[in-house]
């Protein structure tokens, strides 16, 4: 029994709570693997927020294990002066930290760590697709040199301890696992023979490191991965790390290569997964094991810990979204957490797209060295929708001290409430609303139900208006289509929809849609003029979505054109050709949608300053609207 604000003893050292922060890729640093003061920001940013133990983003011991190329390494003397500056200002915020040190093994990405590959034997990682090149003994030799010397840095730049990476899929786990270990020279074979590059990092860490500086270790309590490692293979893992000295064991669950769904924590899966594997290790060893995965939920961490079913709660995404979850919870003010919906549109969207990390729910996310100054003078800010834009544009506009008027003529929310109806999409809902409970709370004057017209504001006397009224969907022209439907309207279910549904459009709300409708029993079929569908989302949501669609009723036509409606025939055109697609009851249009801005012109016409924000500029990702909103409210 424990509450989350009780100090742990890890090794040597006492940390003051049980909140940690996971390890994450940032991209904040150099191409050369140095830390930048945009990093050091960041983890400050953390500190300063109550957790009680950083873990540093994966450093790379040896720049063949890296997998971004702006990661952070510990490879070199020469980076001992950024790893200081970043240990001091943590230590100043009042937290401990951790240097995660980690090989990627093949799960490395070779534009970032100058080479192919390299892995206990040649299987190919899933999700790149590359054929990893095979270690020699000289080479296991290096890396277990490269990890010691890794450990001496760590201690020389004033890390309170280090993290080793065994789980995720990486190196360590690569020579652990049967699936990835065809070896049969003493690193392969049994399980002795899997273990024992563990267990060369391990005593080298530890030699070098000295007794009483502090190691934990990253396992996966299961890879969930067919023939991977598995909890009894975990448990094992623990056992003996118990016994080689380990300080304290950090479980999470899935592989790099193999089960990004599980490594990443998608919102789709299911909840309490991690938290049974870590109990799990917890009841068959004596140290302390703290767990990660979709535990930023306050009512939740407060429930693993205060009945003792864990040690510790690493928070990865949820201090993304909320650094400050940790003194909001010190403080009693559980409902205050700003709570990451577990979307991976902003932090992983944009890591796999080659640019850094960012949060859709938070912009300062990257940005913490830009302090938010009061405005030299307050001004009257009116802020027309209350969708993300619109919330965030009020939020900032007020935090800067202008007086603040939020008008909404429907529902605090926009069309991100409609997002979080979509299949496995829920966690979303919980998430915006913890945005809308913020404003709520700001003091903002909220107007809703009530239309901002062009009378009414000018009215006001604003200083400026702050125009976040979104987009409303594209409705094409279809010869012999009446009246359609909208994806929104689907979602809203504010139609009644018959039993064979064609989707115009499959990007992500026409396959959303088309989800949706087949899970409640309809036949659909999904029009779509490109080569693939589903091209505007997140790769890892977009292979889920697909794998459920499965077992669905959903025939999916690409390259294909909607050329017109005869009754309840469609008609399509591929290559050049047209047919009858079939007999449909609904056409549902999901087309992507338009800038919906009436009140721009008029008001600057009454000579007002006017900013037009998110999608009533130009529809785009909600990453980027509320982005936008919090640009624009910096500006004023
Ligand atoms: C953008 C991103 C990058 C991550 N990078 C790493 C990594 O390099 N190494 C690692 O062990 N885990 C990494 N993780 C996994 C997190 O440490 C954590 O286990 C996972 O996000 C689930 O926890 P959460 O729900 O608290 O975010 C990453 C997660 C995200 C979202
Ligand atoms: S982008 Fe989404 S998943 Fe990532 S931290 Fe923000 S809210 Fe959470």
């Amino acid at each position: 029994m424990s509450t989350p604000f009780e100090p742990i003893r890890i090794g040597s050292i006492e940390l003051e709570n049980r909140l940690a922060m996971a390890p994450i890729k940032t991209a904040y640093g150099t191409k050369d693997g140095r830390v930048t003061e945009r990093l050091v920001a960041y983890f400050r940013r953390r500190a300063e927020g109550g957790a009680g133990l950083i873990i540093s983003e994966p450093l790379y011991v040896d720049r063949r294990g890296r997998e971004h190329p702006k990661q952070t390494g510990i490879d070199s003397d020469d980076k001992l002066g950024g790893l200081s500056d970043l240990t001091g200002e943590i230590h100043k915020a009042g937290s401990r930290v951790f240097a995660h040190l980690n090989h990627g093994g093949r799960a490395a990405n070779p534009k970032a760590s100058g080479g192919p590959p390299e892995a206990p034997s040649n299987v190919v990682c899933t999700r790149t697709g590359l054929e990893p090149e095979v270690l020699s003994t000289e080479r296991i030799a290096d890396l277990v040199a490269a990890f010691a010397d890794a450990g001496v840095r760590a201690v020389d730049a004033g890390f309170d301890g280090v993290e080793l990476q065994f789980g995720m899929g990486y190196l360590v786990s690569q020579f652990l696992s049967q699936k990835t270990n065809l070896r049969s020279d003493a690193h392969g074979g049994d399980v002795e023979g899997r273990t024992r590059f563990a267990r060369e990092v391990f005593s080298a860490v530890r030699d070098a490191v000295g007794e009483q500086f502090p190691i934990g270790v990253r396992i996966s309590g299961s890879e969930k991965t067919p023939g991977g490692l598995d909890i009894e293979d975990a448990l094992d893992l623990a056992r003996r790390l118990e016994s080689w000295g380990a300080d304290m064991i950090h479980v999470a669950s899935g592989s790099s290569c193999d089960s990004p769904p599980w490594y990443f924590q998608h919102m789709a899966l299911p909840n309490g997964v991690n938290e049974t594997l870590a109990s799990g290790i917890k009841n068959g060893i004596d140290l302390p094991v703290m767990v990660a995965g979709r535990m930023g939920e306050p009512s939740r961490i407060r429930e693993v810990l205060d009945n003792g079913m864990i040690d510790m709660v690493a928070l990865g995404r949820p201090l993304l979204a909320d650094p400050d979850l940790p003194k909001e919870m010190m403080e009693g003010r559980d409902d205050e957490v700003l709570i990451c919906g577990s979307c991976l549109q902003g932090c992983l969207g944009r890591i796999m797209s080659g640019q850094d990390i960012g949060c859709n729910i938070n912009p300062e996310l990257g940005r913490e060295a830009d302090v938010i100054e009061p405005a030299s003078t307050p001004r009257r800010v009116i802020v027309v929708g209350g969708g993300p834009a619109g919330l965030q544009t009020a939020l900032t506009a007020q935090r800067r001290g202008h007086h603040v008027t939020l008008f909404e003529k429907d529902r605090l929310g926009g069309q991100f409430t409609l997002a979080s109806r979509a299949p496995g999409k829920e966690k979303l809902g919980r998430s915006l609303g913890s945005m809308i409970a913020r404003v709520e709370r700001s003091g903002i004057e909220i107007r809703l139900g009530d239309e901002a017209t062009l009378d009414k504001l000018v009215a006001l006397e604003p200083d400026v208006v702050m125009l976040a009224t979104g987009s409303r969907p594209a409705l094409p022209e279809v010869p012999g289509l009446d009246g359609p439907v909208t994806g929104e309207d689907v979602l809203a279910s504010s139609c009644e929809i018959g039993d064979r549904v064609l989707i115009l459009g499959g990007g992500m709300v026409g396959m959303e849609v088309a989800e949706f409708l087949a899970g409640k029993g309809r036949q659909c079929a999904v029009v779509e003029v490109l080569d693939e569908v589903g091209k505007d989302m997140v790769p890892i949501n977009r292979k889920l979505m697909m794998k459920r669609l499965e077992s669905l009723p959903v025939e999916i036509h690409t390259g294909t054109g909607l050329v017109r409606v005869d009754g309840r025939d469609v008609v399509v055109e591929r290559g050049g050709e047209q047919r009858v697609l079939g007999k449909f009851d609904d056409v549902v249009i999901a087309v992507g949608n338009q800038s919906f801005d009436p009140l721009s012109e008029a008001l600057r016409k009454e000579g007002i300053h006017v900013e037009v924000i998110g999608d009533a500029e130009k529809p785009a990702r909600v990453y980027d609207a509320v982005d936008s909103g919090h640009k624009a409210a910096m500006a004023v």
